[in-house]
């Protein structure tokens, strides 16, 4: 069972994650939305919030798991599709005041780009990116009203880098996550509201168990090791204690390897630099060329055996 953090209360409502000895407050007085909280990583996410005493609201499209998960944590669910509009807007509004935001519903989904319609392949970037920012911009105002509020965003390491990827579409909605969270650094200061993104690799969850059951023993033998959505989890939780971290990413590429902050550059050091192994805070290189690895070439749904080997 987790530890419980205190937060202090900074605003007129709180200010979540400002971590601090007094003037605590307890996270049970926050509601947090998890988007495709239903399985997988977001039941991780969901399950770890509602240890630390939030009420949590899953948003998500499986109405068998949904109710079963929120039950199991003590919240509630609405049946939502993140990829429509409509319903993005309505589970906000049914969620009620929403202290954190948990952006993690996504996937991919075959075809892909360019065999996909144009129809199938925008439907992954309104679920992976769209979707993220429109829930997103829809709590930002209420948030501020409130004293502030935290986002976390589940992109991936798929989203990081310059390797190619088997689906284009999804990993341009990752990157697009990664950089939206970055250019929301600012709203700390401004709204008091915190957005922060975690990129994982390989992560244990329905999704990717679909996807290594279709995997060669050759290929299964390749495969970093996997993480659990409670190392998710606990990456959430080290931003959700710290706002002098707002806009940062986060990444988690393997069990048993340490999660770190990616360095903070910008296009204009990098092409001064050369690349983000020269970056000034020490980072490592990102992503290790033409490695198949966590960047979950096949760590989503919907992937078949042997995509984006190599
Ligand atoms: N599992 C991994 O290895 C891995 C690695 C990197 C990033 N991620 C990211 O983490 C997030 C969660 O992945 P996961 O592996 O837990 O996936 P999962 O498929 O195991 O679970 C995803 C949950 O989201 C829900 N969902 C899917 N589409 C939805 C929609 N349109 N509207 C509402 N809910 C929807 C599903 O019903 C399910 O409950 C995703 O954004 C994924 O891209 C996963």
């Amino acid at each position: 069972m987790p530890n419980a953090h205190s937060y202090s209360r900074l605003g007129p409502e709180w200010n979540v994650g400002a971590r601090a000895d007094n003037a605590a407050m307890e996270l049970s007085r926050l509601t947090a939305l998890v988007t495709g909280g239903a399985a997988g990583i977001g039941a991780g996410i969901a399950e770890r919030l509602a240890a630390e005493g939030m009420h949590v609201v899953i948003a998500d499209l499986d109405d068998r798991q949904g109710p079963i998960t929120a039950e199991r944590v003590g919240g509630s669910f609405l049946r939502t599709d993140l990829a429509n509009r409509a319903d993005v807007h309505a589970a906000v509004d049914a969620a009620g005041p929403v202290g954190v935001l948990v952006n993690n519903a996504g996937g991919i989904e075959e075809p892909c780009f360019p065999a996909a319609d144009p129809a199938k392949w925008e439907q992954t970037l309104d679920l992976n990116l769209r979707a993220v920012m429109l829930a997103t911009q829809l709590v930002l105002a209420p948030m501020r009203e409130r004293g502030g509020g935290a986002i976390i965003n589940i992109a991936s390491t798929a989203g990081l880098g310059t390797a190619s990827h088997v689906s284009p579409e999804y990993a341009v909605a990752k990157a697009g996550v990664v950089r939206f969270t970055a250019c929301l650094a600012p709203l700390r200061d401004t709204m008091a509201v915190r957005a922060n993104c975690i990129c994982p690799g390989l992560v244990d969850t329905p999704a990717s168990r679909r996807s290594r059951s279709r995997m060669t023993p050759a290929e299964l033998a390749g495969l970093p090791p996997v993480m659990s959505p409670a190392d998710i989890a606990a990456a959430a939780m080290e931003f959700l204690a710290d706002d002098t971290l707002a806009g940062r990413i986060m990444l988690c590429r393997q069990g048993g390897e340490p999660p770190r902050l990616l360095p903070v550059t910008d296009g204009q050091e990098l092409a001064g630099q050369g690349g983000l192994d020269h970056a000034a805070e020490g980072d490592q290189p990102l992503l290790p060329a033409g490695r198949p690895d966590e960047l979950e070439r096949g760590g989503q749904a919907g992937r078949t055996a042997g995509d984006g080997q190599g």
